[in-house]
């Protein structure tokens, strides 16, 4: 795989903890990407290698510049980095984009919902253009939701797009910290629970007819997805994405801290896994670096192959039928018994 250098054009400050990096497309190769896909970002803070997925805000066919928008996150190494440190000017190297949270177009959709809290916008957002600029007829309702109107990111360009396309979008915004506006319908006050996302979905709506993507916590997943399975009696035309790999602590019950044996680049490493720490984390907090993108099962860069002993993958929420049966992502990887290698295979 080729990484890009990507040159920082412009930096678009969109709420006092979230902005917008936007690049030039490189000279030579240009960057070629689906909405709703992701680029990666490569940096070295303090001589240690962070590889952070960053999803793209912006559309092809739509904005000039490759754009990602970064939220703080509290402690968050890579982010606040971003946030602090990332001049226009600079230099970053990021990997080809990826992801499969794209469109899914079919002759018979009329209107497509979109599920969001917070920095979860980012990849709606570009699927949002997208939609609207590349189709006549499909109807477009954005849930998005904040505490309030300064946490909002993306406000303006939402209300530029609400003003040009007003036939087809419909947005709601829910706050969890409401200025009461009467007046407004599409302002409502608290989550996107269940309650809310059956109150939305639209009876008269052929199931087939309709699409669902979902980006937040794993709350709001559960309750859009919830909510749809009783208002249509079945889950279909439903995508989401997840920004960080949710662990329930029962799966790590027959988990040990373990010795492994690690080849990569023809190296054999011996590694402790502590209980709770992925082989990915231990081999990264070793120094040793391995390849990785989205650490959250979905993108197989961190592929290993198990010669000897078990290993239990915990927090996956996409079934994975593409990997062998040796075959494990080390971003949600356990050992589950003594002896076990694993070797990385380029
Ligand atoms: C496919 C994909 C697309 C993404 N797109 C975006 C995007 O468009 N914009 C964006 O801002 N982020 C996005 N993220 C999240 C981003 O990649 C980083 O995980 C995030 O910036 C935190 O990195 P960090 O180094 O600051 O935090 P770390 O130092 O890695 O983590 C610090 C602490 O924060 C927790 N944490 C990690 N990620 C999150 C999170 N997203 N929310 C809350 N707590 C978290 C960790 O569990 C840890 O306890 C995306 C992630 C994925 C997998
Ligand atoms: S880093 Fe993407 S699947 Fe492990």
């Amino acid at each position: 795989m080729t990484n890009y250098t990507l040159k920082v054009t412009e930096i678009r400050r969109e709420t006092d903890d979230t902005i917008t990096l936007c690049f030039k497309q490189p000279g030579l190769k240009k960057i070629k990407y689906i909405a709703g896909q992701y680029l990666t970002l490569i940096f070295r803070i303090n001589g240690r290698r962070y590889i952070r997925p960053y999803s793209f805000s912006s559309c092809p066919g739509v904005d000039s510049f490759l754009e990602v928008t970064i939220k703080r996150v509290e402690n968050g190494l890579v982010s606040n980095h971003i946030n602090d440190m990332v001049k226009v000017g600079d230099s970053i190297e990021a990997m080809p984009p990826m992801g499969d949270f794209i469109f899914e177009p079919n002759d018979d959709l009329t209107d497509v919902y979109f599920w969001g809290v917070g920095s979860g916008i980012t990849p709606l957002i570009s699927i949002i253009k997208h939609i609207l600029n590349s189709t006549e007829h499909i109807n477009v309702h954005l849930n998005y939701g904040n505490k309030n109107q300064e946490t909002t990111i993306f406000k303006d360009q939402i209300e530029a797009l609400k003003t040009n396309y007003a036939e087809r979008l419909t947005i709601r915004h829910f706050h969890t910290k409401l200025v009461l506006d009467e007046g407004n319908p599409y302002l409502i006050q608290g989550r996107i629970d269940q309650a809310k996302a059956l109150s939305i979905l639209d009876a008269k709506l052929d199931p087939n007819c309709c699409s669902h993507y979902i980006c937040g916590p794993t709350g709001l997943k559960e309750s859009v997805k919830s909510a749809i399975q009783t208002k249509f009696g079945r889950l279909i035309n439903v995508y989401s994405e997840d920004f960080e790999l949710v662990k329930d602590p029962k799966d790590f019950i027959d988990i040990h801290t373990q010795q492994i044996a690690l080849t990569f680049e023809g190296k054999l490493h011996k590694l402790e896994i502590a209980k709770g720490k992925t082989i990915l984390e231990a081999a990264l907090d070793a120094d040793i670096e391995l390849p990785y993108s989205c650490q959250t099962g979905n993108c197989s860069t961190c592929k290993g192959k198990v010669m000897n002993g078990a290993i239990k993958m915990i927090g996956l929420t996409k079934e994975r039928n593409d990997l062998e049966e040796d075959e494990y992502l080390l971003c949600c990887s356990h050992p589950l018994t003594e002896n076990v290698q694993i070797e990385i295979q380029n």
